[in-house]
């Protein structure tokens, strides 16, 4: 461990999950996270990854450039109940619109209480004067009331990265307000579009007593605290220019040479059911009965890399779509024609933006979704001469700026099969219409635009 002289006013990220150096970062806010911290500097506290026998024994150290990485192991019985338990069975389905999926199991709250805490001392004893705090995600709602409670009186402020479902649904939460109060612990609460923020807001007055203002501000008791819509973006530039270089790259001539001049559909999904992956299969599926010419024609790509798969909600929609993807290849593959192409496994983001770039259509069809970067980054990796269709679920957050893709319900198989086929045969002059409307929004609102503006709202 080497040591770093002490600065002031530095921006500290906290997230459950931190891509450390030459880590392969998958999901949205790691990736955000990683490309905001090497742009600002500062500190990113959170889990390392590693099961070990006891909670946050020591806090490990690593520096990179200009980021310094501050870690915990957490124990495989916090882990269960934190991670595993109350963020990914509990939280997670009821922030996604699952409330039929939600665990009542009350051992998992207290493990995230347990773990937030735990979270809280530690961070409390790197905190300098002048830091802003922005911490990240469902797993540490509660942990600006917990640094408060150590005397933390910096700004801290927090984004919320999935959907927040109304007030109606919140209320099925255990202990909601409870948990959900805490958010007053902030000076900004941050979301990702204005049905969001309806949705924060209408809970705060209607189930918290809490005043609300012009300008999003909130009171609750003699905490005020600012909430606004921030949409993520990405790297647009260096996404692109990634795009471009990759041609050369082996895996991406790998692929184009299997394609054999075949039009390729691709979609990049985290293992989770809030990704319609089911219902995308059905679509394309549909579309194959429904257009005969296609066949041979097309190739599907789904990479879909397991995630909480200890989960047993995972691991179920895991078996539903290998036996999916084999029905579907078992009634129309050829000899030498495989219609699914079903991948469990990441790729660096180099090789997946060239992956993008050589597919005529981005499938990207939540049920539900806070932002969904793959949509962003799909769009950014296009060829500008000849640009590949989107095909958006209106229901992920990204469909409020992308409205030039071909927005679709993901639950309406026929629909999305419609967009489908609609995607394959879209004109040129169309299709480049649609994608520069896209790309200018993407090159507007970046990852630098989204820092900036949060930050800016956090130190008003
Ligand atoms: O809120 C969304 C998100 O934080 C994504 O950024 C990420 O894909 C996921 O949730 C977290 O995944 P994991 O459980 O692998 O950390």
């Amino acid at each position: 461990m080497s040591v770093v002289p002490s600065r002031t006013g530095r921006l500290i990220v906290v997230s459950n999950r931190v891509a450390l150096p030459k880590q392969t970062a998958t999901g949205g806010l790691a990736s955000a996270m990683r490309a905001a911290l090497q742009e600002a500097g500062g500190l990113w506290f959170g889990w390392s990854g590693k099961i070990a026998g006891e909670t946050a024994a020591t806090v490990h150290h690593l520096y990179d450039g200009p980021v310094h990485y501050a870690t915990i192991d957490l124990s495989r019985d916090d882990h269960d109940h934190f991670y595993d338990g109350f963020a990914n069975r509990t939280l997670w389905p009821l922030l996604h619109y699952r409330p039929d999926l939600v665990d009542y199991n009350r051992g998992h709250l207290d493990g995230y209480l347990r773990v937030n805490r735990v979270f809280a001392e530690r961070l409390a004893a790197l905190v300098e004067q002048d830091d802003a705090i922005w911490i990240n995600d469902y797993h540490l709602i509660p942990l600006a009331s917990m640094l408060r409670e150590r005397g933390v009186r910096n700004r801290i402020g927090f984004f919320l990265h999935t959907p927040l479902p109304p007030a109606g649904l919140l209320i099925a939460l255990p202990r909601h307000r409870e948990l959900l109060e805490t958010l007053a612990a902030y000076d900004l609460v941050g979301v990702h579009t204005a049905r969001d923020l309806r949705a924060l807001e209408e809970y705060f007055v209607h189930e918290t007593g809490a005043r609300l203002r012009g300008g999003h501000r909130l009171r609750l008791g003699h905490r005020r605290f600012h909430a606004g819509v921030f949409p993520i973006g990405i790297d647009t530039r260096q996404v692109a220019e990634a795009a471009a270089k990759a041609g050369t790259l082996d895996p991406i001539e790998d692929l184009r040479s299997s394609l054999e001049g075949r039009a390729l559909i691709i979609g990049v999904d985290r293992l989770d059911y809030s990704k319609g992956l089911p219902q995308r299969f059905d679509a394309y599926a549909r579309l194959l009965e429904r257009m005969p010419d296609w066949h041979r024609r097309v190739s599907f790509l789904q990479i879909a890399p397991p995630s909480r798969s200890t989960v047993p909600e995972y691991r179920q929609i895991r078996r539903d779509l290998e036996r999916k993807a084999g029905h579907i290849n078992g009634v129309y593959a050829a000899p030498d024609w495989v219609p699914i192409r079903y991948v469990n496994k990441s790729f660096p983001h180099s090789v997946l933006s060239g992956y993008y770039r050589n597919a005529k259509v981005g499938l990207v069809t939540p049920m539900r979704d806070g932002m969904n970067l793959v949509a962003k980054e799909y769009v950014a990796s296009q060829n500008p001469e000849d640009p590949g269709v989107l095909v958006l679920s209106r229901f992920a957050g990204a469909a409020q700026e992308l409205d030039e893709a071909l927005l679709v319900n993901p639950a309406d198989t026929e629909e999305v099969a419609d967009a489908l086929e609609r995607a394959l045969a879209m004109p040129l002059e169309e299709r480049k219409m649609r994608w520069r409307a896209m790309m200018d929004v993407l090159e507007r609102q970046d990852i630098t635009a989204w820092r900036r503006s949060f930050l800016a709202a956090l130190r008003e």
